[in-house]
């Protein structure tokens, strides 16, 4: 892995391979079962300029479970960029206080140009629409996981992404990332006009995956193993689609009906989250709460590892964690 981790790009499968075995070594200090304290001193700066629960909280959890201390900033307003100070600047300055730093922001590009300017790892824990690496990244792990429990492989997977595809940086994350393994089928659904990027879509097939577009989740999709649906991001849309878009069809919920009728007992149904419960959203439906292929829960819970591994490597102490986590 480079010295930040600002895009699925910048991974090779080997990477990614060694991140997801990594993270399964973390697992135990993860549940407290054991303790490392091996980044005690160290000072992650949180600076999360969008709303985040999952992403600035596990961030936070990780690097405490490894021993760190964490200084959290939140939105623009208690940050001093509200008095028009530049992405170069804060960079500058927070390299000088913290060990690491994650960083969501609005914009896509801005956390990229906030690490070209700092001395520290930079993670990037959203950019607008751009990416979300470390949630593509446990979504992988989740994945596998599932799959282990399940009897089931990833080569030749078929795979469903649904939602809001264009604005939804989490899968724009996840289908490079899948894209990185044998080939496998992806089916995308997005209600029209929230299309995955065609550039990201082009790059998928050239490496060989089959892909699928479809408007609608009215088909048989029994031998689907992961459905993957976002929350539609309308604090992204334009004025224009604002009026043009309206409620949400009932057309792109997944609920248990869905799941009973077009998919099988061994579908397992994740989502990034947040999902939007507020009326005539129809995001992720809650009648699935008590189904064992609800994955969602698991799904936030393997961020504490995965987020523990992504540490771990950036800041090069992964041969001390197995030290501390040798029988004595
Ligand atoms: N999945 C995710 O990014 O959640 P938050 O927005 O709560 O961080």
């Amino acid at each position: 892995m480079s010295s930040h981790l600002l895009s699925i790009d910048s991974l090779s499968r080997d990477h990614v391979d060694h991140l997801l075995r990594l993270a399964a070594r973390m697992e135990p200090i993860a549940q407290r079962r054991q303790v490392t304290r091996v980044l005690e001193g160290a000072v992650l700066g949180n600076l999360f300029f969008e709303a985040s629960t999952r992403t600035r909280v596990s961030f936070n959890a990780a690097f405490c479970r490894l021993g760190g201390s964490v200084c959290d900033t939140t939105g623009f307003t208690f940050s001093s960029m509200a008095k028009g100070e530049s992405l170069y600047d804060t960079s500058r300055v927070m390299s000088g206080y913290c060990d690491a730093i994650v960083m969501r922001h609005p914009d896509q590009g801005s956390v990229a140009e906030f690490a070209a300017a700092t001395h520290v790892p930079v993670i990037n824990g959203g950019d607008g629409p751009g990416e979300h690496p470390s949630q593509a990244l446990l979504d992988l792990y989740t994945i596998d996981k599932e799959f282990t429990r399940l009897g089931k492989k990833l080569a030749g997977a078929h795979v469903l992404l649904t939602g809001d595809l264009k604005y939804g940086r989490t899968v724009h994350s996840l289908i490079k990332l899948l894209s990185l393994y044998e080939p496998m089928r992806i089916t995308l659904v997005a209600p029209p006009g929230l299309e995955m990027p065609s550039q990201v879509v082009d790059r998928v097939v050239s490496r060989g995956h089959r892909v699928e577009q479809r408007e609608s989740l009215a088909s048989d999709f029994a031998d689907v193993d992961v459905v993957y649906t976002t929350r539609i991001q309308k604090e992204r849309f334009t004025e224009e689609m604002n009026e043009s878009f309206g409620v949400l069809s009932r057309d792109f919920t997944v609920d248990r009906a869905f799941l009973d009728q077009r998919c099988s007992d061994t579908t397992i149904v994740m989502h990034p989250l947040p999902r939007d419960s507020r009326p005539g959203a129809n995001d992720l439906d809650v009648d699935l709460n008590s189904d064992p292929r609800l994955a969602i829960f698991r799904q936030t819970d393997n961020g504490i590892p995965v987020r523990m591994a992504i540490f771990a490597s950036l800041l090069a102490v992964e041969e001390q964690i197995e030290h501390d986590l040798r029988p004595v």
